[in-house]
């Protein structure tokens, strides 16, 4: 399959004034859009999706464009749209990268996209924010924008994130109480979220374990998971890709009543023909016996 190739040159410099993701400054920045663009690369091919059959890409949440001037690059003939609550930075990504512009709404089921309308989407560090109700919620709005055959990929805070929120300072923004409690849950349940101070609204860290994600893909019947890369994202969120396949339902078969009956109550009928069985032969006996006797 063909790769998805970048001319530096053909990515956007502009960096808008208000971009909080610049704050570390472009020796992260610009690394950080092309590792997107690497997990892309390898999402498709797992998902065997060619990249000549990407028209309509969805960047959600787009913020100032770190990624998506590296999907303009990378797709130069496709339709990208660019999607935030951030309507800055949507406007900066239609004004700078001739991005689509949609304003997002809090409630993923009231974001104004109509269904089946993206051959790719890619959602960079959003997850990473969200409790398990707004992780099912977008879950079901990113299916429901995919065209048949389409692919999603999203990242969240796995192992890796853990591993740095347990070493480091407090780098992640939330308390110390609030970063023993976030490492507990995740590491007794799989999925620990803490709300960023001052506690108000949705948006906050969340921390969430491979089992966890795909359980929680697996709700999805029609989601075919192609690609779970550890860190693969900058070397550090998850990386998650499925394909939306219609034919991916779990079918399950007419079972013959029988069937069901027999394996419902199979220890106890194996009682049963033991004991018949054991009648049968004592019967077999006493009758040779007094056969003997006469
Ligand atoms: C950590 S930033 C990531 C931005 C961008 N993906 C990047 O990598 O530079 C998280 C973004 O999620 C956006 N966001 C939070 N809730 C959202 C929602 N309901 N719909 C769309 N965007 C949302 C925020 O406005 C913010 O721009």
């Amino acid at each position: 399959m063909a790769e998805l190739l970048i001319d530096p040159k053909a990515v956007a410099p502009e960096i808008s004034p208000n971009d909080e993701m610049y704050l570390g400054g472009e020796s992260w920045y610009f690394p950080v859009g092309q590792s997107a663009i690497d997990c892309l690369d390898c999402a498709l091919k797992a998902a065997r999706k060619p990249i000549s059959s990407v028209h309509r890409i969805l960047d959600l949440p787009c913020g100032h464009g770190r990624v998506l001037r590296y999907l303009r690059a990378a797709f130069p003939q496709a339709e990208i749209t660019a999607c935030d609550l951030l309507r800055d930075g949507v406007d900066f990504c239609a004004k700078t990268f001739g991005a689509i512009p949609v304003y997002s709404q809090d409630e993923p089921s009231r974001i104004p996209i109509p269904p089946e309308s993206f051959d790719l989407i890619w959602v960079g560090s959003l997850l990473t924010h969200l409790d398990q109700d707004r992780w099912r919620g977008f879950l079901t709005a990113f299916r429901s924008f995919l065209r048949p055959g389409g692919v999603l990929v999203f990242t969240s805070h796995g192992h890796g994130a853990y591993q740095r929120m347990l070493a480091g300072p407090d780098y992640f923004a939330i308390t110390e109480q609030q970063k023993l409690l976030i490492l507990d849950r995740y590491a007794r349940q799989g999925f620990g979220y803490v709300q960023y101070p001052p506690l108000e609204g949705y948006y906050g860290l969340s921390l969430a374990k491979p089992t966890w994600v795909i359980d929680c893909i697996r709700e999805f019947e029609d989601l075919k998971v192609a690609l779970l890369s550890e860190k693969g994202w900058a070397d550090f969120h998850d990386i998650y890709a499925c394909v939306r396949d219609d034919s991916w339902h779990i079918q399950s078969p007419v079972v013959p009543r029988r069937l069901v009956f027999a394996a419902r109550y199979r220890k106890q009928i194996a009682s049963i023909r033991r004991r018949v069985r054991l009648r049968t032969r004592l019967r077999a006996a006493y009758h040779a016996i007094k056969a003997q006797c006469r």
